[in-house]
């Protein structure tokens, strides 16, 4: 797969390869495999991307080994950074048995649920575009990023971006583009609950849930009602359809994996006390909004014109702009 991806193009190593790539949050969540290795899934997702929240990566070949450093740090070659790196890395060797230094550097917090490794991947695929000079456009980049974490498919781009399924056994027609729609007023409020490593990986909970959970047959119908949902807001620009639809698809996600067998539940008391929160300001005439990944943390949808007001609900959070980046 990847190598026909790559076919035709030519592997140069001069210097080195810098790029950055934004996180993403999706407001349609992809949940769901239809191919575990080649990371293709289920439904068509869409996102928002984060503006200057994201990664930025530089990557130059190594004598003997691969480095990786991470904010400044090196990772030791056994941990788990390094090892997902490494393991993504070794289809991309070429035949010159490339060995590499990465440099990772987030401007979103690492780990804790907001997205970093979507745009570590996305980052890291520009990265090893610009060293080797293969010039592939953006879709290519996109399935390639795919390989890493379904999700850093959608960091290619900035703004909405929508997740095509598609239904080839090998993954040709599965990359995302962009929705090709803006909408200046719109921010994402970061809300931290609870920065611990997960209990449960996402890979590990979407397949419990498509094996085990009753919830999930109807999953399919949610995401395409969802979907439309959500373009005909992002068209019309309507907040509050936009933030409904957004906060539907998550909880309905979350309750496809509470009831798989066992039980997955990001949430924590305080992810269920902000979410109380934003149904409270809402109840107050606050236009908020929320949506949750596969973690106990909140992202909150609303524009920019209340941010003061919902600054005043949420003190801690910390606002992206998807526009400026
Ligand atoms: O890309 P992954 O394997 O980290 O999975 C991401 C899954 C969700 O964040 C829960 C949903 C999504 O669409 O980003």
């Amino acid at each position: 797969m990847i190598q026909s991806l790559l076919a035709g193009c030519r592997w140069g190593a001069a210097g080195e390869g810098e790029a950055y790539a934004p996180a993403n949050i999706a407001l349609c969540k992809y949940w769901g495999k239809r191919d575990a290795v080649l990371n293709l899934p289920v439904t068509d997702s869409l996102s928002v991307s984060l503006g200057r929240l994201g990664t930025h990566c530089r990557i130059a070949l190594s004598g003997r080994d691969d480095l990786y450093f991470l904010n400044g740090c090196e990772q030791a070659a056994g941990s788990a950074f390094a090892s997902r790196l490494r393991v993504f890395l070794d289809h991309f060797r070429g035949s010159g048995r490339y060995r590499y230094r990465v440099d990772t550097t987030n401007t979103v917090a690492t780990g804790a649920g907001f997205a970093s490794s979507a745009s570590g991947f996305a980052a890291l695929v520009l990265a090893l575009d610009a060293l080797h000079g293969w010039d592939c456009d953006k879709s290519t980049l996109s399935s390639l990023a795919r390989i890493g974490s379904g999700s850093a498919c959608r960091s290619l781009w900035h703004g909405f971006v929508r997740w095509r399924a598609g239904v080839a056994a090998d993954g040709s027609d599965c990359h995302a583009c962009p929705l090709g729609r803006e909408w200046s007023s719109l921010r994402i409020g970061l809300v931290s609950v609870c920065t611990d490593a997960k209990p449960v990986s996402s890979r590990a909970a979407m397949s419990r849930t498509v094996a085990t959970s009753s919830l999930y047959r109807s999953w399919p119908q949610q995401v395409e009602n969802d979907m439309t949902g959500l373009v005909a807001a992002i068209e019309g620009q309507d907040f509050d359809m936009l933030g409904m639809y957004a906060e539907q698809n998550a909880l309905a996600m979350h309750a496809t994996m509470i009831a798989a067998k066992p039980p997955v539940l990001y949430w924590k008391p305080g992810s269920i006390e902000e979410m109380e929160q934003v149904w409270k300001a809402r109840t107050e005439g606050v236009p908020v909004y929320f949506t949750m990944d596969a973690g106990p943390n909140l992202k909150l949808l609303f524009e920019e014109q209340n941010q003061s007001k919902i600054q005043q609900w949420f003190p801690e959070m910390q606002v992206a702009n998807p526009w400026r980046f």
